[in-house]
């Protein structure tokens, strides 16, 4: 029984396993529909979504299975006290495997001790987001057909946005990755991730404040909203929230196979206009994210197809 919290507990030959099974899938999706045929998911989600919840539910019965769950915190026991623990394993008795996100950082790890099948980590606060990293991983093989010798600008809000800190864990296996971190000071790329991650790894990386100077050197630009809902004070978040809007303006300097992408949701750091730039590749991605899930889904049920 195997549990994804950590975009690293997948080795990349593993995630390798997982493009070719999200391509096959795309390919050849009939090969798929009763895949899952009488298991259940189980969405546990604390915390708002619309992508995560809803892709992990047509996964779910794209492959002939079933979806039970909750979408938000309040309509479950936990407004009443119950434990992460009990939660997991209650769902456990009905489910056949778990996508969880919560708000507190480590719930689905702690979900995944006591649950006695696979644990799906949705998201967990400011820390990691594991399955937007799978989508992410997708749309940068299909679009770049590479992962090797890219620089990849992560842009916003980095102290808080956890699609950032995975995807710097999933590419900083790759040969050749430097990243620009663009930021304002007050939303910085945690230090755990630069002592963890980049320095032992010797990953090229440097933070900068000026999105249009990094702008020429890019392959990939990763765009992220300010996370409103991690701030403890409002005057900072209305401060910090339009630091970076990205405008067809902006992208003038850019270069022509530039991939521009978001986990979204977006509030205001891409401008609509940028959407029909052949370069715009966020809602490529929402649909990656929903073949990757379903081969996530396979693995940890051990389904062969
Ligand atoms: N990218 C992402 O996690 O979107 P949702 O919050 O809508 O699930």
């Amino acid at each position: 029984m195997r549990s994804v919290i950590d975009i690293m507990d997948l080795s990349l030959e593993e995630i390798d396993g997982l493009l070719n099974t999200a391509e096959d899938i795309i390919a050849n999706p009939k090969k798929y529909a009763d895949a899952c045929r009488g298991k259940k998911l189980a969405t546990l989600f604390f915390e708002p979504s619309t992508r995560t919840r809803l892709s992990f539910e047509a996964a779910m019965y794209e492959l002939g299975g079933n979806v039970i769950g909750f979408s938000e915190a309040s309509s479950s026991s936990s407004a009443k006290g119950e434990s992460i623990s009990d939660t997991a394993r209650t769902i456990s008795c009905y489910a056949d495997i778990i996508a969880m996100r919560h708000p507190k950082e480590g719930a689905p790890y702690v979900a995944s001790l006591k649950a006695t099948v696979p644990v799906i980590n949705a998201g967990d606060g400011g820390h990691n987001h594991p399955t937007q990293t799978l989508a992410d991983l997708l749309t940068i093989k299909r679009e770049k057909g590479r992962f090797d010798s890219l620089t990849i600008g992560l842009c916003g809000d980095l102290k808080f946005g956890r699609t950032v800190h995975s995807l710097i864990s999933a590419m900083s296996r790759y040969s050749n990755v430097r990243f620009v971190m663009i930021s304002p000071d007050e939303l910085k790329i945690p230090d755990y991730v630069k002592q963890n991650v980049l320095i032992p790894k010797g990953i090229e990386y440097k933070e900068v404040k000026s999105l249009e100077e990094a702008m020429p050197e890019l392959d990939i630009l990763y765009m992220t909203r300010v996370q409103k809902e991690r701030f403890f004070n409002e005057a900072d978040y209305i401060r910090l929230k339009d630091t970076y809007i990205l405008t067809p303006e902006k992208l003038s300097g850019a270069k022509d196979d530039l991939c521009i992408m978001h986990p979204l949701p977006r509030v205001n750091e891409i401008s609509v206009a940028v959407d029909d730039d052949k370069r715009a590749c966020y809602f490529k991605q929402v649909l990656n994210g929903k073949y990757m899930r379903m081969a996530l889904i396979l693995k940890l049920l051990e389904v062969e197809v």
